[in-house]
């Protein structure tokens, strides 16, 4: 049967311009491209998960606008059930993404994201609680971030805590997760006020072309990332976490999960965009069979 993943998280339709330059503060340039694309770590997630495979319900806000009725079809078209995505009066949330000199610069404004309130969360009691996994980013209220992992601890439902964009966390969030995967900026962010050891069994640091590093009997374990011809890393991560929690909620050990992870980043990012960039479970299956 297929895993069961419920995504709590952030929904936006993402503003992708092209460039070859980043235009300096006062600068105006002329870009390449400009597309409108899905995306928000959430939705990002979903969509990954959903493509691998997994039955994958989104909880979330997307406004009344445009944007909103496109990216609740297009999540549809996706296979992700949309019945706990509520449409909410105002705008739909954005991101402004900047691609250019092989690296990307995103400025979000949240909008209907804000209106994922712990009161909604709570609402949606009982899907993350018929679900195997939870996965959770921080483009929400941090409140409702935590609603979501209380009712996924007290119903046996395992928590995969994706804290981007970083902001300060509670002990009590972190205890209550199972997985934690920050890249090595979110890392440092996160041991600032705290002893590694409190969460190193949890960790897996996602370090773009460096690989993923994780901790097992205290021991440190490396993974290399998959070589590819990387044209967008927009959304590798969210597609790393869709992957890392397939793969662990059909069985895999983590070091396995963790290369399935990672195969499902590399190949995300060799397309432009988050969502039209995230590959299918037959894609990386083959993917894996040639270069192991
Ligand atoms: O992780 C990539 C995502 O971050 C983009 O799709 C954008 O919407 C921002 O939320």
């Amino acid at each position: 049967m297929a895993p069961k993943i419920t995504v709590v998280g952030s929904i936006n339709m993402d503003l992708v311009t092209l460039s070859e330059k980043v235009p300096k503060m006062g600068e105006t340039l002329l870009g390449q491209e400009f597309r409108t694309i899905p995306g928000g770590k959430g939705a990002n997630q979903a969509v990954a998960a959903a493509k691998l495979g997994a039955d994958v319900r989104m909880v979330g806000c997307v406004g009344d606008d445009v944007f909103g009725t496109e990216l609740l079809e297009h999540l549809k078209k996706q296979g992700v059930d949309v019945s706990h995505v509520d449409q909410v009066s105002g705008s739909t949330g954005t991101a402004t993404i900047l691609v250019s000199e092989g690296d990307n610069s995103i400025i979000v404004v949240p909008a209907a994201n804000h209106s994922v309130t712990p009161l909604l969360v709570e609402k949606k009691r009982d899907a993350i609680a018929g679900s195997d996994f939870l996965l959770v980013q921080l483009e929400i209220p941090l409140e409702s971030v935590q609603k979501a992992v209380s009712i996924a601890k007290e119903n046996g439902v395992k928590v995969i805590l994706n804290p981007a964009p970083i902001e300060e966390l509670s002990e009590e969030l972190l205890q209550q997760t199972d997985y934690i995967t920050p890249n090595e900026h979110e890392l440092e962010r996160l041991l600032q006020d705290r002893d590694q050891a409190s969460i190193q069994d949890k960790i897996i640091v996602t370090k773009g072309s460096d690989g993923l590093t994780f901790y097992q009997n205290n021991e440190e374990v490396n993974l290399p990332s998959y070589s590819v011809e990387v044209k967008d890393t927009t959304g590798a991560g969210d597609s790393f976490n869709g992957g890392l929690a397939v793969g662990l909620s059909q069985g895999m050990s983590l070091q396995e999960a963790c290369r399935y992870g990672n195969a499902v980043a590399a190949l995300s990012t060799t397309k432009l965009g988050a969502q039209t960039g995230m590959p299918t479970k037959e894609e990386v299956e083959q993917f894996i069979a040639v270069n192991g």
